[in-house]
């Protein structure tokens, strides 16, 4: 608390949560803990320590010192009680998924999902008898619909990779509570500076933390956030046991870095991208843009009610379809034609052929993922600078089809 008994603000607590140079030798910066193992004072406490009957480290995959402060200070940011540091972000969806589903159990997920968290449901969970049931969650009573008695879990993400499709957290959630499933969304392209799912009554989130959480496209890392309960049980089976995904020391010292600009960044990645968005709007080579801030995007009033900026990420289509869109891509000069996203740079690429790749064409007609969308994340260069490449390239795919 503050003097004046404010709660500390996002920025301040992602820069100073749970950590007190004083306790550390007078280090600003926490130090990081290199170590796989952790002695015990005596057998016996090692022993109590395996019992969970004695609070400690005892191995870097169960945890240490600095996946604990990374975590801490995620749960503060996320408003949960417990959070988990993964290898990658599917390393975060896979153990929370392992840890609650068993055969028989349904997961209901949107239509809309990243590449490989598409295969992952489609191919690896359903390979183990559980049914997997796709819906269209932009509405909300599609999920009141299709929830059965065996589904545990509610699964999606929002804004959704890479149509930007939106679900109304608060509605699903509410839905999925009254049928007994567990709500689990994925963050990454809002981050808690954006939505809080689990305020609006999800129950854990997941991170790729590799994108604007660590934000300088230098590590691959994931982050889950939840219940004290559920977290517990993530990390003595889905992270413990079933997938082995810890985070290594020295990356969560990166994202911890990173964490402390993430509310300033985000800031600069809406502005230009908001900026971006309306230049491509009105751009004569642009067929349809796909974005939050809008006023033309399909569900700009939700946006405008859950989230208080829209973030980075754009999604758009060419005139002349896929052709169009590759040669656009290939007409950058400062955009990186690249995979990922929430980086520093500008990247762009094509979902079809690249990160949408695991889906089949009809399934990514039915789902909603064209074969022209572009995936744009704006990046943090001089905003002007960005605006110029973009538009000298629209103005060549223009040129060549006129
Ligand atoms: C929305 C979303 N979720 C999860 C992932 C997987 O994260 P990672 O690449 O860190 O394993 C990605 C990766 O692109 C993603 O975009």
């Amino acid at each position: 608390m503050t003097r004046s008994n404010r709660p500390l603000g996002f920025a301040t607590r992602a820069i100073h949560h749970g950590y007190d140079p004083l306790a550390n030798e007078g280090a600003l910066t926490p130090p990081v803990h290199m170590t796989s193992t952790f002695a015990f004072e005596t057998a016996e406490a090692g022993g109590e320590m395996f019992a969970g009957e004695r609070a400690g480290h005892v191995y870097t995959r169960i945890s240490n010192p600095t996946l604990s402060l990374l975590e801490d200070r995620m749960a503060v940011l996320e408003g949960g009680e417990a959070a988990i540091a993964f290898a990658s972000g599917m390393g975060a969806i896979t153990a929370v998924m392992w840890t609650f589903l068993s055969p028989g159990d349904e997961i209901l997920v949107d239509k809309t999902l990243y590449g490989c968290t598409f295969a992952f449901f489609r191919h690896g969970l359903a390979k183990f008898g559980i049914t997997v049931t796709h819906v269209d969650m932009r509405d909300p009573q599609n999920v009141a619909a299709a929830i059965s008695p065996r589904t545990r879990i509610v699964y999606f993400e929002t804004p959704a990779n890479p149509n930007m499709r939106l679900v109304d957290i608060a509605a699903v959630s509410r839905i999925a509570r009254a049928a007994g499933a567990r709500t689990v969304v994925d963050n990454t392209y809002a981050t808690p500076v954006l939505t809080r799912p689990l305020e609006l009554g999800a129950d854990i989130v997941v991170h790729s933390a590799t994108k604007y959480l660590g934000g300088h496209g230098d590590l691959i890392a994931g982050i889950a956030v939840g219940s004290a309960e559920d977290m517990h049980q993530v990390r003595l089976v889905g992270l413990k046991d079933m997938t082995g995904a810890v985070m290594a020391p020295l990356t969560a010292h990166l994202i911890m870095r990173g964490l402390k600009t993430l509310e300033l960044r985000m800031e600069r990645h809406c502005a230009s991208a908001q900026a971006a968005a309306r230049l491509l709007e009105d751009h004569p080579a642009v067929a349809a843009v796909h974005y939050p801030g809008l006023t033309s995007f399909a569900q700009h009033a939700l946006a405008a009610r859950q989230m208080p900026g829209f973030g980075g990420m754009i999604a758009f289509e060419l005139v002349g379809g896929m052709r169009a869109g590759i040669e656009f891509l290939d007409a950058l000069n400062l955009a990186r034609r690249a995979v990922s996203l929430g980086d520093a740079e500008t990247l762009v690429q094509h979902p079809a052929s690249m990160t949408h790749s695991t889906y089949t064409p009809q399934e990514r007609q039915e789902h909603g993922i064209s074969d022209g969308l572009i995936r744009l994340s704006v990046g943090l260069e001089t905003p002007e600078d960005i605006l110029g490449d973009l538009a000298q390239a629209l103005d060549k795919v223009w040129r060549v089809a006129a």
